[in-house]
């Protein structure tokens, strides 16, 4: 077998085998196959797609590129919550404790900032001293200890899928249903949950720009969990405008504990309820998904997910003291406001625009090996709806260096939409596909 062939095989638009995925992807976790060929391939999976037999044995592959985490000896259930990326996306941080604090036991692997969505891990590594890099017997200790754990792909579990999602990431070929599918599915299946809430996103601010799409995505998603065992629902997701009032890597993380001390804003906590009520009725906590989330809100209310979310954090390396410390400080000393332009309402923040806008600032990545800053990124003073006066302060800008603050400034002014009259309230659950 040669990967050229399997290449222009998929160029012509035909279904490949499991043999020549196990081949061409196998063999690049294995460090047989090089970037080149993987990235030329990618393409072709992104103009040609895969059939669902094909997504389902690519994400097999990509699982069995390493080993499966081994949860028995330690009592569920096991459910977990992934998004297909967006921008000011947090609900992870907020939703694994709260999972937690019911009981339900939340083994998370995520990924990085991919293309303009940020990333759980970039996130949680803003945390000083924090460890996304867990061996499999940390992961499993934290998970029985503190209820939840967050880790990366390693090079031992899903190897893959960490090669694949940094290619796609620099070679424009992360908005593929299938790609996505088998990232996602093969993470999941490889930590050992058993059930899992979607969160698919469609918008200007997600892959998947259109809801059609973003449908079709949850269909792929939903289906192929089936086929590898998993209970998957997922939510069709408004991602036009970013989520909460603050994008960066420690402004999120910060964010995320404004939440679970019942301060978190309304976009936010809307979706992260609903999210979390699903994680509740398949982690059997309750009869449905709306009861689930009054299970969820009594919990919040309660505090206990605040002190897991503190406790997983000096689990994995980090010090809470110093995180509750440093809160509302830990900014770039560059920085930077924008005003309004108009008077009137802000009709729309452009969350594509305002992704792009923060890779500049170093909260994404250009190139696989740049770093990212924990302490850029954009807090957000008027959403969609605010009236407002020309003048009036709308974003408090933070960035890495002087000339990524220069490169997106016109961007974020760019994106804010203004109008005469109140624009109509966005609502941000489309729809539920399981
Ligand atoms: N999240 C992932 O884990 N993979 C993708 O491809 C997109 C979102």
């Amino acid at each position: 077998m040669r990967a050229v062939d399997i290449i222009m095989n998929k160029r012509a638009g035909k279904e490949l085998t499991r043999q020549e995925l196990e081949f061409l992807i196998g063999g690049y976790a294995a460090g047989n196959i090089p970037d080149y060929q993987v990235s030329a391939w990618a393409m072709a999976v992104f103009f040609m797609g895969m059939t669902p037999i094909e997504t389902a044995a690519l994400t097999r592959v990509m699982l069995e590129s390493g080993s499966k985490i081994d949860l028995s000896g330690i009592q569920g259930p096991f459910v977990d919550k992934h998004s297909t990326g967006g921008v000011g996306d947090k609900t992870s941080l907020i939703l694994a404790p709260i999972a937690a604090s019911l009981g339900i036991r939340v083994p998370m692997m995520s990924g990085r900032a991919l293309g303009h969505t940020g990333g759980t891990l970039d996130k949680l590594e803003s945390i000083p001293g924090y460890r996304t890099s867990l061996p499999a017997d940390e992961f499993k200790n934290i998970i029985a200890a503190d209820g939840f754990a967050m880790t990366g792909q390693t090079k031992d579990i899903v190897p893959a899928d960490r090669l694949l999602y940094a290619l796609r990431d620099v070679s424009a070929t992360v908005e593929s249903i299938p790609l996505i599918t088998a990232s996602i599915l093969s993470k999941k299946a490889a930590e050992g949950t058993k059930g899992l809430v979607l969160d698919v996103k469609f918008g200007s601010g997600a892959f998947m720009k259109e809801s059609a799409e973003g449908k079709k995505l949850a269909r792929s998603l939903v289906d192929t969990g089936a086929a590898l065992g998993l209970s998957v629902i997922a939510l069709l997701t408004d991602m036009n405008e970013p989520l909460g009032n603050m994008v960066g890597n420690f402004l999120e993380v910060e964010e995320s504990l404004d939440c679970l001390e019942g301060k978190g804003p309304a976009d936010l906590m809307e979706v992260t309820l609903e999210l979390a009520g699903r994680m509740a009725f398949l982690g059997g906590k309750a009869k449905d998904s709306a009861e689930g989330r009054r299970v969820c809100e009594k919990t919040l209310a309660g505090g206990q997910p605040r002190e897991l979310f503190l406790r997983n954090i000096k689990s994995q390396g980090g010090n809470p003291d110093e995180v509750l410390r440093i809160r509302g400080n830990y900014r770039s000393p560059v920085s930077a406001e924008v005003r309004a332009g108009s008077n009137g309402y802000t009709s729309g923040i452009d969350a594509w625009k305002i992704g792009h806008a923060c890779v500049q600032l170093g909260v994404g990545r250009n190139r696989t090996e740049d770093k990212v800053s924990p302490v850029a990124g954009v807090q957000f003073f008027a959403k969609s709806g605010a009236k407002v006066t020309a003048g009036d302060l709308l974003m408090k800008v933070w960035a890495a260096d002087r000339e990524g603050l220069q490169a997106a400034l016109p961007q974020l002014n760019d994106a804010v939409a203004y109008s005469q009259t109140m624009p109509a309230k966005r609502n941000l659950i489309l729809e539920e596909i399981s």
